[in-house]
Formats: structure tokens, sequence, C-alpha cells
């Protein structure tokens, strides 16, 4: 059996919590405790540290790390092997897939969409620069924007409202709201009609993430009609 660590923690009714979850880590003297909301879901292997603000229907999926000073609104998840380090703020209806690395410093709005494996940066030379001419901030991600995966963002970096970031694109200019950015470095285009929509909030607003138990299990339909085959 896994070994819990619920002190320095206040946790809202609802809550489904797995063997093998650290939660409320201090990791100095005057780190406050971690606090979650109702109806939360923490899967084996999720660490959260102390002083982290968490809204209601959290969801995080196994070996999840949560650094101190972070803030979630309502309605995140935060997929397998995610990291989020220390002094990040995330807003509510998040969906961050698995692999997924945010630094220090990094702010990210409402109803974002994250694929997997994509990375966020902080530091413009690591240990080669100047601190005070180059400062350790990463990037600002607007409410509606999707991420592709395996997207890689550099210092810095504005990405703007309800823009689409393709998958396998490195983000190296800030980027105006409503606009497409493919390839690398990643060129900026005006978003197609197609994109030009919010995210939909039927997924970013959503209790259960991709394999909540209180789902319904996959069942025959699910496996691909094509594959020859049968599960
Ligand atoms: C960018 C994207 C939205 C384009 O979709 P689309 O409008 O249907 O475009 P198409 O697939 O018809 O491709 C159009 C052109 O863009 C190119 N292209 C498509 N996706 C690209 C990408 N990610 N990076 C670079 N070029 C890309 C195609 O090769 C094609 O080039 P061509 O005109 O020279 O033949 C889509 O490919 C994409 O990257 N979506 C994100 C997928 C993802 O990462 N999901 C994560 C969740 S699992």
């Amino acid at each position: 059996m896994g070994e819990k660590l619920f002190e320095n923690v206040v946790i809202g009714p609802g809550a489904k919590i797995e063997d093998d979850v650290s939660l409320g880590f201090k990791v100095n003297e005057k780190c406050g405790p971690t606090v979650i909301g109702d109806n939360c879901f923490l899967r084996k292997g999720t660490v959260i540290y102390g002083d982290v603000k968490i809204g209601h229907y959290f969801q995080s999926q196994h070996y999840v790390v949560i650094r101190s000073r972070v803030k979630l609104g309502d309605y995140c998840s935060i997929l397998n092997h995610s990291t989020i380090e220390g002094i990040v703020r995330i807003g509510s209806g998040v969906r961050i897939m698995s692999n997924v690395y945010i630094p220090s410093r990094t702010w990210i709005g409402d109803n974002v969409f994250i694929g997997p494996g994509s990375t966020f940066t902080n530091g413009k030379y690591p240990f080669r620069g100047y601190p005070d001419d180059y400062p350790t901030i990463g990037a600002t991600i607007e409410d509606d924007v999707v991420i592709g995966g395996g997207v890689t963002v550099m210092p810095w970096i504005t990405i703007g409202e309800r823009s689409f970031v393709a998958g396998g694109a490195v983000v190296t200019k800030d980027v105006p709201p409503r606009s497409l950015v493919m390839g690398v470095p990643g060129k900026i285009y005006p978003l197609p009609t197609k994109l030009d929509v919010p995210n939909n909030k039927k997924y970013t607003m959503s209790k259960y993430e991709l394999w909540h138990s209180d789902l319904e299990y996959p069942g025959d339909n699910d496996w691909p009609e094509n594959w020859s085959e049968k599960f």
C-alpha cells in the first residue's frame, strides 16, 4: 500500500484519491497548505506541493507533479507524467495532456488545450545569459488557445486569444489573437475560418478526464471497425 501525506492539505468533499498520492509537501517552513476544491480525482503517483490552490473538479492522472505557488481554476485536468513547476497561473477549463512541461512564471488563461509532449520554456539563454537583462519569464497563453502535440514555446512569448498552434511547431515570436502557427520556426497565419471558434466548453468544463472512472468504459464500438483484428 502506498503512503498518503495528507497533512497541510484542505480538500473539498467528493474527492477520489488513489494510493501513492503525496499532497501538501512543504518545500520550505513558510510553505502554506495545498487547497483543492470539491470533487477532485487524483490518480496514483500524483505529487502536489504545499502552497497550491486548485478549484473544483480537478483531475490529475498518474505521476503528475505540481510544485509550490501554483494556482489552477475549476475543471482542469492534467494527464500522465506532466510537470508544472512553481509559480504558474492556470485558469479554468484547461486540459494539459501527457508529458507536458510548464516552467515557472508561465501564465495560462481559461479554456486552453495543451497537446501531449509540449514544452514551454522560461530561460532564454540558460546558464549563459545575464539575468538582469534577460528575466526568467515563461509564456503567456491567452483564453481559448489550442497548442498541438509536440510544440515548443520559447520564453517571454504571448500567444493571443483563440490562436491555434499546429503539431510540432516551435513558437519563437508573439502570436496575435486568432492566428495559426505552423512549422519550425513557427510561421504565423490568420486563423482559418473553420478553426475560428472558441474551445468547446463541453470539453473544457468537463467533470471527467479521458479515463475517469465515472465515464462509461470503452465498449466494442470504440474499437475501430476497419482494424482487421477484433479486441
Ligand atoms: C495545423 C492543422 C490544424 C492543419 O490542419 P488542416 O487545416 O486540416 O490542414 P491539412 O492537413 O489539410 O494540411 C494543409 C497543409 O499544411 C501542412 N500541415 C498540416 N499540419 C501541419 C503541421 N502540424 N506542421 C506543418 N505543416 C502542417 C500539410 O502538410 C499541408 O501542406 P501542403 O499544403 O503543402 O500539402 C493540423 O494538421 C494540426 O497540426 N492539428 C493539431 C494536431 C495535434 O497536435 N493534436 C494534438 C491532440 S492529440
